[in-house]
């Protein structure tokens, strides 16, 4: 009989796993705690934007006309674990207030509602990025919580999804990483992922630690080129070079590789920065926070980037205050295709110019809700081409397809100047510059 699944936690990459497991022909049932989720997910609708995702949902949703029905959601846990074979845990780390280290608070409470309903067998599969050993002790806590004791195991299963590729990235992954201390528990891994590995994903087989280490790892790499690229755009900068052509002849170099090597004002968003952080934070109660000292220096380029921004907005504009000056911002979200706005560098840098007297309005495609809800002392406009209306300077700073498919001679003609920076070097700087605009990017020529 084909496996029955369920998906604990029903955020970014709960509510996209659930729906990739119907998709892949299981029955699934999704369990969040907050009830108006779960009712927005019963009518087929996604709480955040994800492209693609709700297509997949209402594909699958029972009671939506033409479902497959195969997937159902509660906020029962009795519920999730009468149903369920394999349980996914999605729920969310976030970082802890005022700390580096990521809050394990919904985790444990996930595990704390499911363990005691667990009386048969069951694969508990940890999906959450946590810091390494958590496994290890969620493991021991499964044994002595749940009645069915050993027949209640744990295995680890890290997620790369990214925002805007959720429902791709989630259907065809790079790889499957699952750590696991039995051949039942591998065994069960694999029947879930049997389509995507006939599909070619490589599934890797690793015990509990590394399985963890792999995701906080991947992500601090990740960090790691994005941070770098920045400090050489800094150094281009000082030196007169062009950081685009620069990552353009790295990155010919496959060891080097061409992607994540975009200059700007650097990455945020739910995932990187926490992550490198909450690692940093465990590897020192690991006693190994010497390995990882690199990783302070990442975020502080990181975080150095949106400060530059700022400077190189203040120097375009001739120096001195922001006060009564008018910014328009193209870009709210920390990344195109989605409408998050968590630790958004764009945001950051809007708040920073705001505060400084600077008169700001900004626009973003599917961000603007939560911006509003996030920064509501910000202006917002409907469009581009009302943000800009009036504006001194225009700063871009998320790079969606629709920035930079903007006609810079329309814009040109509501502006009060033609000054726009390029905080993500995306926009074509020839097609600005033959529309009038003086064009600035980091770490690229003037002219
Ligand atoms: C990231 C990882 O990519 C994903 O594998 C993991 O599962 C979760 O964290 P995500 O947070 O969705 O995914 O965003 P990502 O596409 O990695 O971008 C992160 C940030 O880096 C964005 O703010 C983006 O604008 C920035 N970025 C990316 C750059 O500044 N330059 C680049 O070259 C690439």
């Amino acid at each position: 009989m084909a496996l029955k699944i369920t998906v604990i936690g029903t955020g970014y990459l709960g509510a996209t796993h659930a729906a990739a497991m119907a998709e892949l022909g299981f029955e699934v049932l999704g369990l969040d705690v907050v009830e108006e989720k779960i009712d927005m997910l019963r009518r087929g609708e996604v709480p955040m934007y994800e492209p693609g995702l709700e297509e997949l949902l209402r594909r699958h949703v029972a009671g939506i006309e033409g479902s497959t029905g195969r997937l159902r959601f509660t906020t029962d846990y009795a519920e999730v674990a009468a149903f369920g074979d394999v349980h996914f845990v999605c729920v969310n780390t976030p970082q802890r207030h005022g700390e580096y280290a990521c809050d394990m608070s919904y985790v444990d409470a996930a595990f704390a509602s499911l363990a005691p309903h667990l009386t048969g067998p069951a694969l508990v599969v940890g999906k959450s990025t946590v810091p390494v050993g958590s496994a290890d002790r969620l493991a021991a806590y499964l044994a002595e919580h749940a009645p069915a004791g050993a027949d209640a195991e744990l295995a680890w299963n890290p997620e790369f999804l990214r925002e805007g590729f959720a429902v791709n990235d989630t259907l065809h992954p790079d790889r499957i990483v699952v750590g696991v201390r039995s051949e039942k528990a591998e065994k069960l891994l694999r029947e879930v992922y049997a389509t995507p590995v006939e599909e070619g994903s490589p599934f890797v087989v690793t015990d509990f630690p590394t399985a963890e280490l792999v995701k906080t790892s991947a992500n601090s790499f990740l960090a790691t080129k994005i941070s770098f690229i920045n400090a050489m755009a800094e150094v281009c900068e000082a030196a007169g070079g062009d950081v685009a052509k620069l990552a353009e002849a790295i990155g010919h170099d496959d060891r080097i590789g061409r992607k994540f090597l975009r200059a700007g004002i650097g990455f945020g968003g739910g995932c990187l920065p926490k992550d490198i952080r909450a690692f940093m934070a465990r590897a020192g109660e690991l006693g190994a926070d010497q390995a990882l000292t690199f990783l302070r220096e990442i975020d502080s380029i990181n975080m150095r980037q949106r400060g530059q921004m700022v400077e190189l907005a203040r120097q375009a504009l001739g120096g001195g205050p922001f006060l009564g000056r008018r910014v328009a911002v193209l870009g709210a979200t920390f990344k195109p295709d989605s409408d998050d706005v968590r630790d958004s560098p764009a945001l950051n840098v809007a708040g920073q110019i705001h505060l400084q007297g600077g008169q700001v309005t900004v626009y973003d495609p599917k961000g603007m809700d939560n911006a509003r809800r996030l920064f509501p002392t910000l202006g917002y406009a409907d469009s581009a081409l009302e943000a800009v209306r009036g504006a001194d300077i225009v700063l871009h700073l998320t790079e969606w397809r629709e920035f930079r498919e903007l006609d810079p001679q329309t814009l040109g003609e509501v502006a009060s100047r033609r000054l726009v920076l390029d905080g993500r070097n995306a926009l074509d700087p020839e097609l600005w510059r033959r529309a009038g605009w003086t064009y600035r990017a980091m770490g690229r020529p003037t002219a």
